[in-house]
């Protein structure tokens, strides 16, 4: 009963149907990356002229293929911890020194929120790292770590944004940035221990659709820095490009409203160079989960379709109610995908919040050791995982002939 949710454009994973299922293990879920999807994000992205640099956010996705491709293609690496920040350096040094020549001298961009004195210690003492502070603590109590540094400061936005209130990072509730009311306070103290900050940064959320969003923050960072912090010329403007959950490889992001409106601040400010961090945008369509059908359940009228894959591969369904595109491909497009099923998918996780889809529409020939493939999962589906219940997490490739 139903009509089967195929993506409104065709997707990169629909062209080798048979391959995918073939590299499908009997027994345990798979990621698979398209190289050619993450290519077409990337050079979606270089639309943005306006901008001087970007950085993916390596939490979306670090595996270490993926990096090195990513990286290849010139953006630098936004890092979250110190074990990210080593990843990122082997992934840069590896590129050698013409890629080395080519980027700016800070190619990795270090954001860290609640970390100890150590991490930051540890962040300052690479020459290729730029460190973003978010709170004034650091610099009040750990002062001598900052004197004499180049610095960002991570400034709240005041409102956050995003597909999910998890996923928001501005205003009072948020634990992220520092206070625009502190920036008086914050400049003082940095002038006071020769703390130089080159820039300012601001992040919404994640999932974020109307591009109006970065040059907001291109405003309010430009206001503070005029006001403040006169020798910043750095404006980071977060990451957050979002990408339309139903169809993910579609064009559904404006990348040219939001250049031109990029390019408008620009020549109104040509004293600033524009920073963006995005990783959802860059890796979330490349990804595809492959799982095998476990068990098909029918109970008191709900049918339930069991996978090898569950929460422990995927949590964003049940940490953020949010969709993903399941297909049966041991189906797609044949005569039995006609009649179809009403169904949930589930994992085999000992939760009942161990759900990858609800109200679901698969064939109604569904059955065990079918495959199924789990859209839109590039950006944070395996970098979530967990080993819950001692299940192990899935093995990854990125495919380059997909
Ligand atoms: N910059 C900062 C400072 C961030 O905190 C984040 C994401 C990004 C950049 C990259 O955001 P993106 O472009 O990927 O939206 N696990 C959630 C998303 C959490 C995002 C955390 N911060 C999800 O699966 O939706």
């Amino acid at each position: 009963s139903g009509k089967l949710a195929h993506p409104a454009q065709p997707q990169w994973w629909m062209n080798c149907i048979p391959e995918l299922i073939s590299v499908t293990p009997p027994s345990e879920p798979l990621y698979v990356y398209a190289e050619s999807a993450i290519r077409r994000s990337a050079s979606e992205l270089s639309q943005l002229t306006a901008l001087s640099r970007l950085f993916y956010a390596m939490k979306a996705n670090s595996n270490r293929q993926v990096l090195d491709l990513v990286a290849s293609l010139g953006l630098g690496l936004e890092c979250v911890s110190l074990g990210e920040v080593e990843l990122a350096r082997e992934v840069l040094s590896s590129l050698g020194p013409a890629a080395a020549a080519n980027g700016t001298a800070a190619p990795i961009f270090f954001t860290p929120n609640f970390v100890q004195r150590s991490e930051y210690e540890g962040a300052l003492a690479f020459s290729n790292v730029l460190v973003n502070v978010d709170s004034m603590y650091p610099l009040r109590q750990w002062t001598s770590t900052f004197a004499g540094q180049s610095i960002m400061l991570r400034i709240d936005p005041g409102v956050g944004a995003g597909h999910h209130d998890h996923v928001k990072t501005g205003g009072a509730a948020s634990k992220f940035g520092i206070s625009s009311a502190d920036l008086a306070e914050c400049a003082a103290l940095c002038a006071e221990h020769r703390i130089n900050v080159v820039g300012l940064h601001a992040h919404a959320g994640s999932g974020i659709l109307d591009p109006h969003q970065w040059v907001l923050h291109a405003e309010l960072l430009a206001s503070h820095a005029m006001r403040h912090f006169p020798r910043a010329t750095i404006l980071n403007l977060g990451g957050g490009v979002g990408v339309n959950p139903q169809c993910p490889q579609s064009d559904a992001f404006n990348f040219a409203q939001l250049n031109s409106l990029l390019t408008a601040f620009s020549e109104k400010h040509p004293q600033f160079k524009l920073w963006m961090e995005p990783g959802r945008f860059v890796v979330a369509p490349s990804g595809v989960l492959l799982a095998r059908v476990s068990q098909v359940k029918s109970k008191s009228g709900v049918t339930f379709v069991g996978l090898n894959a569950g929460m422990h591969n995927l949590i964003r369904p049940a940490l953020y109610s949010a969709y993903h595109g399941i297909h049966n491909i041991s189906r797609f497009g044949m005569d039995g995908d006609r009649d179809t099923m009403s169904c949930v998918v589930v994992g085999p996780i000992c939760e009942s919040g161990d759900v990858l889809g609800r109200d679901r529409v698969l064939p109604a020939s569904t059955s065990e050791d079918d495959v199924i493939l789990i859209e839109c999962v590039g950006a944070y589906g395996r970098s979530m995982a967990s080993t819950y219940n001692l299940r192990p997490v899935a093995s990854e490739i990125l495919a380059r002939m997909f």
